[in-house]
């Protein structure tokens, strides 16, 4: 397999200390201004991610945190307040929707290749990147293979891939996994596990599923309805590698109601 070449980004990150935050958001907020008035949807959140780490992001539906993934991917300004990527002034982001968004007319290799192409890239170069990402997401023998032919976790996966080409500091998701049903589900988060332990990048993901946060994170924050703030920020002491099996074990019940509790409230 062909090895994925070091990110300048990220080789100079490794010889910082870790326990140092990649991203740090203070007092971010947020205002739309609408016809009709203005509509306040972040007030003072504020959160650190050390380099490395897995987080997620849960909260009710609209409280704001497809706003906050976009903040940090620079599609939508704060209104006030700051996102600062301390141990790098120009990180790469990658991101990840619910939605696979492929190019219908190009095969899943070129698809996942487009980023670097668009960089300027030597083809060749990023053929092979591209082919070590698709062993790395499980899609070998669908490196030709168009769009239509695959099925949602595949195109997801497909997505996860063109992401990770641009060896991205940091990994926006925002719940990729949100159509696909439920067994496939838990198989990609499975998957997700194992790039994200190959690749060790840091990943802020958002999900509306209590379980898979919990099996995959290391910390799992709470935003409260709008306008959205963290109100809880809780670690994930879980060994690792995880596995589906810690589902029913006693500490991940207990942490499940403690974020069931928190998002009530
Ligand atoms: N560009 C925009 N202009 C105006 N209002 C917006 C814009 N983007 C989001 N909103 C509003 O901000 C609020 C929060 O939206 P957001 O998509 O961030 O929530 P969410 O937590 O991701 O919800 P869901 O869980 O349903 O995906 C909603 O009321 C939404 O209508
Ligand atoms: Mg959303």
């Amino acid at each position: 397999m062909t090895s994925l070449p070091t990110n300048p980004n990220n080789s100079s990150l490794e010889s910082m200390d870790s326990s140092s935050p990649i991203l740090s958001v203070s007092d971010l907020g947020v205002t739309f201004k609408e016809k009709k008035g203005d509509l306040r949807v972040l007030r003072n959140v504020n959160f650190n991610i050390l380099e490395h780490q897995f987080v997620c992001l849960l909260g009710p539906s609209g409280s704001g945190k497809s706003t906050i993934l976009r903040v940090l991917a620079g599609l939508v300004p704060p209104t006030c307040g700051s996102v600062t990527f301390p141990k790098s002034s120009q990180p790469t982001i990658g991101v990840v929707f619910q939605d696979a968004n492929l190019l219908p007319w190009r095969t899943v290799l070129k698809n996942i290749t487009l980023p670097l192409e668009i960089q300027g890239v030597d083809p060749t170069l990023a053929e092979e990147q591209a082919l070590a990402l698709i062993q790395l997401t499980n899609l070998q023998g669908f490196e030709h293979s168009m769009p239509q032919d695959l099925s949602g976790g595949m195109a997801q996966r497909v997505a996860i891939a063109r992401a990770l080409i641009q060896q991205p500091d940091i990994l926006l998701m925002d719940e990729p996994f949100g159509s696909l049903d439920a067994l496939t589900r838990e198989k990609m988060s499975a998957e997700l596990l194992n790039i994200w332990q190959a690749q060790r990048s840091t990943v802020l993901m958002v999900t509306h599923s209590i379980s898979e946060a919990i099996l995959l994170s290391d910390r799992v924050l709470v935003i409260s309805p709008l306008p959205g703030r963290i109100t809880l920020d809780l670690q994930i002491d879980l060994p690792r590698p995880r596995n589906e099996e810690m589902r029913f074990t006693a500490p991940f019940g207990e942490m499940a109601q403690v974020l069931r509790a928190a998002i009530q409230v």
